[in-house]
Formats: C-alpha cells, structure tokens, sequence
C-alpha cells in the first residue's frame, strides 16, 4: 500500500532505489514516542484554532493513545514503504482512526518542523540522562580520592617526574573537567529548550496556529523566534556532538593513564577482574580493555561531530535533505556514552591503587629539585641564581649516582654557601608536598578542601 506523505503532483511511485536511499526508519525510529507527543500538542492547537471539532480531538487523542501503545508493545512498526518515522506514523494513525479524521493531523505542520523539533526533545532527555552517569564517574573517582587522601606519587610533566603530588589531587584532576562537561550539557540546554513546531516547512503556518502552546506542551519554555532558523537550524545539534565529543576526549584522557598505571614497568594499579579482560593464547594477560575502547570510542566520538560539521557547511537555508544526516552521527554519540559510561565508572571504582610502589617513586628523578630552588628563594636568593644552584645539586647527584637527599652537608655547601642544612626540611616528599599550600596546590590540607568542593559539585548538579 502507498502510504507516501506526497505524491499528488506524480505520475508514478520512485524507484527502488531512491526509495531504499530516501528510507530513514532504521535510525529514526527512536523519534516515535516524541513524534506521537508532537502530534497530541499539535491536535491541541489545530482543536483551538477552530480547526477540528471537540468530538475531533477527542478521538484524534485517544487515535493517538492507541498508536503509542501499540508502538511502545511493538505491536505497530515501521514496513518498509514508510519513508520515515513520519511517514509511519501516519499510516499508524490513519488506520486507527480513519482517513477523514487522520487525514487532518497534518494540517500546519511539516516533517521540517516536527523533525527539528523531536531531535531537540531526544537529545535534551538524552543529556539528562548522560549527566547523571557523568556524575556517577565524578563519585567514584571522589571516593577513591578519598580512600587514598595520603598517598603521594611522581607527578610528571612531559611524562618525565617533575614534583610529587598526591594521588587525590591527581585523580580529581580528572574529575574536574567531568564537571564542566556535566555544566556544558547544562548550559546546552538552555539553547535547545527552543521548539521548532510552528514553524512549518520554513515560513510558518496561515492556520492560526499557537507554536508557544505547542512548545509548552511539549516541554519547551520557547519556540523558535524564526520559523526558517527553526527548521534549518542545527548548531545546537552540532553543539551537542561537541558536548559529546568532549566527553569522548575527556575519558581517553584518564583511559591513557591507567593504561600506563596497569603496566609492569610503571605497576600503579591493577585492574578488578571483572572490569578487565583476558587473552586468547596468552594465559597471563589481563588487559585494560574498558579503557583501551574508550580511547578508541573517543575517535568515534570525534568523528560524529566532523562528519555533522562537514555536513552544515555551505548548506543554504532553509530545509535541505542533507540535514537527515544529522541524526547517525548523534544517536551513536549518545549510544556510545551510554554504553561506555557505566563500564569506565566500574573500572575506575574498582582500580587497586599500590601505594608503596607510587610513594617510593615519588622523589626519584630527582623532583625535589624546585624544592631547593624554593628554598633558596625563601633565603633571599633571586630565583635565577636559586635555579643554578638547584641544577648544580643534581649534576653532582647525576655524577655519583645518587639522589638529592643523600648529598652530604658538606656538599651543598661547596655547591653553593647559600645551601645551609636547613634545606633538607623540604627535601622529604611529606615537606614538599605540605609547602604547595597555595589555593589549588597538592599540600594534603588544600586537597582535602578540594575534595569537599567537588562533593559539593555533584551535590548540586
Ligand atoms: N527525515 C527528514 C529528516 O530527518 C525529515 C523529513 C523532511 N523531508 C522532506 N522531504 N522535507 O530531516
């Protein structure tokens, strides 16, 4: 059966081929149930406009509880004739209540409008839902802050260590970013809280129409201010994809370092069991396979929003086919997330810190250095000077083969007369470690304080 929006104006049905490029259902299916909101508050205003009867509307509502039933128990689907989930939902709603009455839905809407407007409706419930699982992540990583608030380890720049810090400033390090993903969903929000209804094709609607009511019902607190930007528009969808994308990058960021943490070389971390994976012909092997994909999944996420962006540029307004191709590259970031969140927050929840390994790496490569050059600089020596003086300590250690602290009395002092014994007070990674006491720094009481502030963060998101 023909069950084509258009057709008045041809001769004959489209071929084959365009028919199986034009199809849409296999991904926008998931539009449905917001696609059956639509129509509800859309009935509504056609009702108010004079439009449709009393006894109408009603049976147009109840046409419309009957359709998401059967969608929702999967007793209607979309055939292979439906164009897309438009299409299919019409021909759903015709064969419940009627050509005379089903005919009329349509009146002051277009696919253009309806479907800028479901996609805004998915992703805002998507981006609920992606928050709260970031959130999640944010807590485990909080608690594991907390379960280790003492133990230090090499911080490191360039991958070489640098200076000691603690394990929970460094993990929150990771959590922070987290958050301002979780503000940015936010703040996104407010942008696609914007409904398209109303808008119709590109020009808006001569019927009288009430898009604010539409947009009310629909959960919107606007509608579109231009009905060609409405349905043309798609930066917010893009944003989204930047959201999303950010997030990808975010996780492979924390994913690379417990990757390296599971290693023997480095042996900071072992992996639970049941977040980890084992190998096909080597029995030993438990790989880091959570955080491997994530870093693989966050390339995915990227090119989701390329391939969006590639997609927007130079389209001339108003509606143009092209814009279909917005909604894969969405959906599978969205899918994506959901798949991934909830196995890395497991990962990381469950990580087994070794505190003895990270503590006893903590002043090698000689990170105590800036606390020399510090010290220095709290005797009244310029920092140039305290730098040389520094880096003279560690060629002599380099020379002998050993470490800062082991330097003798003697030999700070032929170093330089400015290096008195009373520097070895910061040549302890506890002194180190407490003398970064500035706001942000690793001393063990500002990060305790950051830990409050960041529970205070989920708690209020
Ligand atoms: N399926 C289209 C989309 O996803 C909406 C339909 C608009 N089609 C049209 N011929 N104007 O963007």
């Amino acid at each position: 059966q023909v069950t084509r929006l258009w057709g008045g104006r041809f001769a004959g049905g489209p071929s084959e081929a365009l028919a199986r490029l034009s199809l849409s259902t296999h991904f926008d299916w998931r539009l449905a149930r917001h696609d059956i909101a639509g129509s509800r508050a859309h009935a509504r205003v056609l009702h108010r406009a004079g439009l449709l009867t009393d006894a109408e509307l009603e049976a147009m509502l109840a046409g419309l509880d009957r359709l998401e039933t059967d969608v929702v128990s999967g007793a209607f689907t979309p055939v292979l004739e439906d164009e897309d989930v438009h299409t299919a939902l019409e021909r759903g709603f015709i064969e419940r209540v009627g050509p005379d009455l089903g005919g009329r839905l349509r009146a002051g809407r277009s696919r253009n409008d309806q479907i800028a407007t479901l996609v805004r409706m998915y992703l805002r419930e998507q981006a609920r839902g992606v928050a709260a699982e970031l959130l999640d992540l944010v807590s485990a990583l909080a608690d594991q802050a907390q379960a280790h608030i003492d133990v230090a380890m090499p911080g490191r720049t360039h991958l070489q260590h640098a200076q000691p810090i603690l394990l929970a400033h460094h993990l929150m390090a990771h959590a922070w970013p987290l958050i301002r993903d979780v503000e940015r969903l936010r703040d996104w929000d407010g942008r696609a809280a914007v409904s398209a209804y109303g808008s119709g094709a590109l020009a808006g609607s001569s019927l009288g129409l009430d898009p604010e009511a539409v947009a009310a019902e629909l959960g919107f607190p606007a509608s579109a201010e231009n009905s060609i930007d409405g349905t043309a528009g798609r930066d917010v969808v893009a944003e989204f994809g930047f959201v999303a994308a950010m997030i990808g990058v975010d996780l492979s960021r924390i994913s690379e370092e417990i990757i390296l943490w599971a290693t023997k070389e480095f042996s900071f971390v072992t992996l639970d069991d049941a977040f980890s994976t084992g190998s096909s012909i080597m029995p030993q092997k438990k790989n880091p396979d959570i955080a491997e994909l994530a870093r693989g999944k966050a390339g995915r996420l990227v090119g989701d929003l390329a391939g969006l962006l590639t997609t927007l540029k130079g389209l001339p307004l108003a509606y143009n086919r092209d814009l279909q191709e917005d909604k894969e590259p969405v959906f599978d970031a969205v899918d994506t997330l959901n798949l991934l969140l909830p196995a890395f927050t497991g990962m990381v929840a469950t990580l087994t810190f070794h505190r003895e390994r990270m503590e006893e790496l903590a002043p090698q490569g000689f990170s105590l250095a800036t606390d020399i050059a510090e010290w220095l600089v709290r005797q009244h020596v310029p920092f140039r000077e305290a730098h040389e003086i520094a880096g003279a300590c560690v060629r002599v250690c380099e020379e002998r083969g050993i470490d800062l602290p082991d330097l003798t009395d003697a030999d700070f002092a032929a170093i330089s007369p400015h290096l008195t014994p009373g520097v070895r007070e910061v040549l302890t990674v506890a002194g180190s470690l407490a003398s970064r006491a500035s706001k942000g720094g690793t001393a063990p009481d500002r990060v305790k304080e950051q830990l409050e502030r960041l529970r205070g963060e989920v708690a209020r998101h």
